[in-house]
């Protein structure tokens, strides 16, 4: 049976892409961050056998190496990590610079800059997913058959050729072009294990990030975006192509 790490697992595209996972047959130890959300215990009284959930805040050392010694006491290998946990920290997401909102800073450069927050978007988005690829990735070496890590970034990280030319959430988006370079750095690192690496942008989704509410008005269901980019791993074999994608498959430029 395959096994898969993911992490944010709460809500949102982590969810979406644990319910895919387990319905496709894999066991998921799945990073749970939130409390009271229910979507993780529901999948678990479904998947009792195949489903553990682990507590999981992917800004802390210890907390990463907590559920690493976890995840160790259930399984030596794995054949996907998926880092999905990503934060937004910021509501500054209107075209309309009358609209903007401003409570971390994450706006414009004529904005105040709140390192504090900075820092931790950068904590969360971009050193989350190293800390826990570093942590966990002895176990997908081990793993027998495909090992697959899937960094979920964003086109907000995109230098060449962005779809949105955004003059402000410029945290968010530098915290994205750093997870860029990180997942090009370790297909380098890891393509001569036969390790396959994907950057992987999700579409506009209908999820929680922007202000912690379900934002219904956008493009793409969490369970249409994982279902892409599990066909994506499932049928893109090449260790050293390209790692850059829309959900959908198309290609995205750095
Ligand atoms: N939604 C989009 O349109 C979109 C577009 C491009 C890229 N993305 C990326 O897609 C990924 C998933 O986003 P989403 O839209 O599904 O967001 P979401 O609905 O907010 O789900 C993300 C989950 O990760 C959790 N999380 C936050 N900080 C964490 C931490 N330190 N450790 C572990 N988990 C943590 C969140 O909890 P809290 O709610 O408490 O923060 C939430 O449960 C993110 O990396 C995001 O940057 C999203």
């Amino acid at each position: 049976m395959e096994k898969a790490l993911v992490t944010g697992t709460d809500r949102g595209l982590g969810l979406a892409f644990t319910d895919l996972l387990l319905r496709e047959g894999w066991e998921v130890f799945a990073g749970q961050y939130m409390q009271g959300e229910t979507g993780l215990a529901a999948l678990a009284q479904e998947f009792p056998d195949r489903l553990h959930i682990t507590p999981l805040d992917v800004s802390s050392d210890e907390s990463v190496d907590r559920a690493l010694a976890t995840v160790s006491g259930m399984t030596d290998s794995l054949n996907l990590i998926a880092n999905i946990a990503g934060i937004m920290a910021s509501t500054v997401v209107e075209s309309d610079p009358e609209k903007r909102d401003s409570p971390t800073g994450d706006g414009t450069i004529f904005d105040p800059m709140h390192s504090d927050a900075l820092l931790r978007l950068y904590n969360v988005n971009t050193l989350g997913p190293m800390r826990v690829t570093n942590r966990f990735v002895h176990l997908l070496l081990k793993g027998e058959g495909d090992r697959t890590l899937v960094n979920i970034s964003s086109e907000a990280g995109s230098i060449q050729t962005p779809t949105v030319e955004r003059d402000f959430l410029y945290g968010y988006c530098m915290s994205k072009t750093a997870v860029n370079l990180q997942s090009k750095f370790l297909q380098r690192s890891l393509a001569p294990h036969g390790v396959r690496v994907f950057n992987i942008e999700p579409g506009y989704m209908k999820s929680f990030i922007i202000t912690g509410t379900y934002r219904s008005e956008a493009a793409v269901e969490c369970a249409d975006s994982a279902r892409g980019i599990y066909r994506m791993i499932r049928e893109r074999r090449d260790v050293d192509g390209d790692i850059y994608f829309r959900y959908n498959g198309e290609k995205l430029e750095w």
